[in-house]
């Protein structure tokens, strides 16, 4: 893949890499907990041929220097550093899980530069006062045994029966390259996903399309929790995915490069556009 790997020159995201490949309208794809940009790597070799991708690796993810104090509002600030530095003044923005509420957060303060918002494994909710607790729990777990202990066990419920039983070296290739990342990196993201609010109303006053990929057997965002979201926006393309469970990109590789297509070409031609304010 012919991939222009960029840094941000200054600010607080100074050194903040991102991918830049593909000729076309600019799309921007946000991983999540706890990868990096490479996780789009399948689709975006694919997608380049009519389309220009930004790809960050988030603060603290693969090779982008970690901040302390990062808030998904702040890595938000981030992707608009990236559009303003490559004078790019709209794009389609997807995030998967983490990457998607970073993605609401900046469709709420950057309305007008989005021509299209996904949610891929991702959510609108808040973090549940059972989640937090859990992600209090995986924080000291990972500080007293070390990242390696912790994504080893928490990574393969990340996947679907069938991807785990027929892909066992890849995950375990898969696992092996997190186990040495920076537990305050981790830490810093569960912190910061802890303290993000809600977002339902960013989705009720989408006037662009809005794209929902949910699989049916996650338990990280569960596919119950976002059916409840898919009638907020305007217009919603929703897949829900039975053999897939928080990561479908890896999961379904190919079905998951046809919903971005699709996607990507829809908000391309979509009439009203121009109009993304609520009257
Ligand atoms: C992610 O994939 O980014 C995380 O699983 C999201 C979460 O824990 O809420």
């Amino acid at each position: 893949m012919n991939v222009q790997m960029k840094k941000l020159p200054d600010g607080l995201f100074k050194n903040t890499v991102y991918r830049d490949t593909g000729n076309g309208f600019p799309v921007m794809l946000v991983h999540g907990f706890p990868v990096d940009g490479s996780l789009w790597d399948y689709q975006a070799n694919k997608l380049k041929s009519f389309c220009r991708l930004l790809i960050p690796d988030l603060p603290g993810s693969g090779q982008s220097p970690f901040i302390s104090g990062v808030t998904i509002e702040s890595m938000a600030n981030m992707l608009h550093d990236i559009l303003l530095q490559e004078h790019i003044d709209r794009c389609i923005l997807i995030g998967h899980s983490m990457g998607g509420y970073i993605a609401l957060a900046f469709a709420e303060k950057y309305a007008q530069e989005i021509k299209g918002l996904g949610l891929y494994h991702s959510s609108a909710f808040p973090d549940t006062q059972e989640k937090k607790q859990g992600r209090t729990r995986s924080m000291a777990m990972m500080r007293q045994y070390g990242a390696g202990v912790f994504l080893r066990q928490m990574m393969p419920n990340l996947f679907g029966e069938k991807y785990r039983k027929n892909n066992k070296a890849a995950l375990q290739t898969l696992i092996k390259g997190k186990e040495d990342a920076d537990v305050n990196a981790l830490s810093a993201y569960y912190e910061a996903m802890m303290k993000r609010p809600g977002r339902t109303n960013v989705l009720k006053q989408l006037t662009v399309p809005a794209l929902f990929v949910i699989g049916k057997e996650d338990t990280s965002v569960p596919a119950a929790d976002v059916l409840q979201q898919v009638a907020l926006p305007a217009v919603s393309q929703v897949h829900l995915l039975s053999d897939a469970a928080h990561i479908s990109m890896l999961e379904m590789p190919d079905i998951a490069t046809c919903i971005l297509e699709e996607f990507i070409h829809f908000c391309i031609n979509y009439p009203f556009a121009e109009d993304n304010v609520v009257k």
